[in-house]
């Protein structure tokens, strides 16, 4: 039998760099997305194909024997395996729309579409909770990504007009109504094109940072700790570090509260405001996302931020539908005077997660 899953990409509505901390996020699955077709084949080997690239490794593989984009594919394999899996001899075929690079999450696009066309092909009826875990042990334990779990959740369990508002603590969910066309607005995804990649030194810095001022407040993480708790962390940057992260939180909740109320154009703010913080308190953003999210909101968005791990990759902005060539035109047009490739901008829109495409 041969079965085909597609599972997207995402966009970080807002709840960044607060996943493993056991925080709220608000993403929500992009229309990008990847498909995985499989079938078994004779014999102890996965064979994967992607854009004319073809790739093999045994079934039973460990960390570290696959490397570059096959990677994730072996990894889930693992993964399942460490689950007491047996797994057959595979041939895999992948395809994506989902920008690589990009901060889209195009790696738990992969995870998630291999992990749910496994599920499907062995019977193996896995929740969809439980499939973004095993794309994120991939992610973590065999490619060696330190990621939170935001991402794979979101690829599994999106749906369209809606974005999916996580508890990454136990990781309880609940789709939040996010009809953009109803309400009259655009989310713009800036793609800068500057690179971005979670598996250097600084996402994981970013994470002990946070490990840190949790310890040193008593706190195994920083989802329980209060502003009034800060001053008492004496490093100045792990308190930013903290700062950020329990305001984030806050404004997940704020924002998850407005949409509920079916306002989402008023969500502007604490958009604005997630960047500032990420720029100014977490210094994950950089030139090109800060003048792509500037230029939006000159020419009128009604709020912009970074999306995604940072230090590159896209930004969003939220847009009145009649003002997106405005800012289409003034982001074009900075990235034009700072000598800058142009950016890649398309609309977003709110999509369903990982299913089956027959
Ligand atoms: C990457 C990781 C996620 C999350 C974001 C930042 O996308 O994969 O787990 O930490 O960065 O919010």
């Amino acid at each position: 039998m041969t079965v085909r899953w597609a599972a997207p990409g995402r966009v970080t509505l807002i709840g960044e760099h607060v996943d493993y901390q056991d925080g709220l996020v608000l993403p929500f699955a992009l229309s990008q997305r990847t498909t995985a077709v499989v079938e078994r084949r004779a014999g102890g080997e996965v064979v994967v194909r992607s854009r004319g690239q073809e790739n093999s490794f045994p079934v039973a593989t460990s960390p570290g024997a696959v490397e570059g984009w096959a990677a994730y594919v072996a990894g889930v394999v693992w993964a399942l395996r460490e689950y007491r899996v047996d797994v057959p001899g595979l041939s895999i075929d992948l395809d994506s729309d989902v920008p690589v690079g990009a901060g889209l999450s195009s790696s738990a696009a992969l995870g998630c579409a291999v992990a749910a066309a496994l599920d499907d092909e062995l019977r193996l009826e896995l929740s969809p909770t439980a499939l973004a875990t095993i794309a994120r042990r991939a992610e973590n334990d065999y490619v060696g990504a330190p990621t939170g779990a935001m991402d794979q959740m979101a690829s599994m369990l999106g749906e369209s007009g809606h974005a999916l508002l996580l508890d990454c603590r136990d990781l309880s969910t609940r789709q939040v109504p996010f009809d953009l066309s109803a309400a009259g607005l655009t989310l713009l995804v800036i793609d800068t094109h500057a690179e971005h990649s979670n598996v250097g030194g600084a996402y994981a810095d970013r994470r002990s940072d946070c490990e840190t001022a949790a310890a040193g407040l008593g706190l195994s993480t920083l989802r329980d700790a209060r502003l009034a708790d800060l001053p008492r962390i004496t490093d100045a940057v792990h308190r930013r570090r903290a700062q950020h992260v329990v305001s984030e939180i806050a404004r997940v909740q704020e924002v998850a509260a407005i949409l509920d109320a079916g306002r989402p154009v008023d969500i502007g703010a604490q958009l604005s405001a997630s960047h500032l913080s990420l720029r100014d308190d977490f210094e994950v953003s950089c030139d090109e996302l800060d003048e792509a999210v500037d230029a939006a909101l000159a020419a009128g968005a009604l709020g912009a931020r970074m999306t995604g791990g940072g230090f590159g990759g896209c930004a969003i902005a939220l847009v009145r539908d009649n003002d997106v060539p405005a800012v289409e035109q003034r982001v074009q047009a900075a990235y034009d005077r700072r000598g800058w490739r142009a950016a890649d901008i398309f609309a977003a829109t709110p999509s369903r997660g990982a299913h089956r495409v027959d």
